[in-house]
């Protein structure tokens, strides 16, 4: 019997992109539940947040099975059912490796905890499947083949539509690719990757022969380095912040950002913050997110929020990607100048992402 439908979802102005070589359609921008569901905010402020967020074009979610224990996918799953949104109607992902409790099987990527995992993973978050499962790390202890295949199983069993990794290497990747071809298994379709103008090398550099070569997509978190890349840490840090709800997470995060290259970083926001307000009429932030999702390699922009009132301010990033002019962009580089220099091409002319001139 179907479910009652409580509320609609409407697109709004939201882009939509395909999830790599998938047909599956992401919301550009789309939220995630670490440290946040299940962690700082608990019952009805998650259900705000999750509303807030449908109601605003936001369609997918990103979870994972280790995220508060367990707890942030069963305070997705309960809203996502109090809200009575159609399963058709929304993506969510979850994540695969760090288990919820110790115990030698109990976490990883053998067949055993990906199959266990996941269907825990189900069960909390109230559904039959999720729409992509993600290897939240690579497992050197585990064969490539029992990954890929595991992977490849749940797939088939309809416990997942789609699989996807997580922090792997370009090389790492290339192996699975391989194994799934050799084998007439489901590749992966896409990385979660850390993105955003203070790190770059891996997203941009590392894997661009994956986007050329299996138009890889990407969901990427923490495109504002966890609240840098808004200005709340410029002059220390608030009581009400992450870095001070999750001290133990971050306090070599903290510690870094009292060095000596801490504080250059903070320089660099203020500056990107100068260009913000005087050339674009908006917050760093919003420059921060529409920089990432301007990309063509990003897939979707996994957000995350302790409140429905910043799911609607980052949202207004949307606004300013028309206006991060290539002009724009290079003034941007040279407050970063952190551009990754890519693979070498021995003085030929550069090919464009397709492999075209
Ligand atoms: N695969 C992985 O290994 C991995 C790793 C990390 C994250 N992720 C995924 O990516 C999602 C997003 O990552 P993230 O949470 O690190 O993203 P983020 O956007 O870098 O940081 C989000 C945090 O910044 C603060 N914030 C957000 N918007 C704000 C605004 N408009 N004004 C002021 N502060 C604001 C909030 O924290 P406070 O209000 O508490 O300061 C919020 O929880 C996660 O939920 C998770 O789904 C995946």
């Amino acid at each position: 019997m179907s479910q009652p439908v409580g509320i609609e979802y409407n697109q709004k102005n939201m882009p939509f992109r395909r999830l790599g070589p998938s047909g599956l359609r992401v919301p550009l921008f789309s939220l995630g539940g670490w440290l946040t569901f299940g962690g700082t905010v608990h019952g009805d402020p998650v259900k705000d947040i999750v509303k807030t967020a449908i109601e605003n074009g936001i369609n997918m979610f990103d979870e994972a099975e280790e995220y508060s224990k367990g707890n942030s996918e069963r305070e997705l799953g309960r809203v996502l059912k109090e809200l009575g949104i159609r399963r058709a109607d929304y993506v969510i992902t979850t994540k695969i490796f760090w288990g919820t409790r110790p115990g030698p099987n109990n976490g990883g990527l053998s067949r055993k905890h990906i199959i266990e995992g996941l269907k825990e993973s189900l069960e909390r978050l109230q559904t039959d499947y999720v729409d992509v499962v993600f290897a939240h790390r690579a497992d050197h202890n585990v064969p490539m083949e029992e990954i890929v295949r595991a992977f490849s199983w749940v797939i088939d069993q309809g416990l997942a539509y789609y699989w996807a990794t997580s922090e792997w290497t370009a090389r790492e990747i290339e192996e699975a690719f391989l194994i799934a071809e050799k084998h007439g298994l489901h590749k992966p379709i896409a990385e979660q990757c850390q993105h955003h103008l203070l790190h770059r090398e891996r997203p941009e550099a590392e894997y661009a022969p994956l986007y050329k070569k299996h138009h890889y997509g990407t969901t990427v978190f923490s495109a504002l380095a966890s609240g840098i890349l808004t200005g709340k840490y410029n002059d220390g840090i608030p009581e009400n912040s992450r870095f001070n709800t999750n001290k133990e997470n971050f306090k070599q995060r903290v510690e870094f950002l009292n060095s000596d290259e801490g504080k250059k970083q903070i320089a660099i926001v203020k500056e990107l913050a100068k260009l913000a307000e005087t050339e674009l009429n908006c917050k760093v932030s919003h420059l921060a997110l529409a920089w990432v999702a301007k990309n063509p390699n990003t897939s979707t922009v996994i957000l995350g929020a302790t409140s429905p009132e910043q799911v609607l301010d980052n949202l207004k990033a949307l606004d300013v990607i028309p206006t991060l002019t290539p002009e724009v962009l290079e003034k941007i580089e040279k407050i970063v100048n952190n551009k990754p220099s890519g693979l070498p091409t021995y003085g030929r002319p550069l090919l464009d992402r397709f492999g075209r001139m």
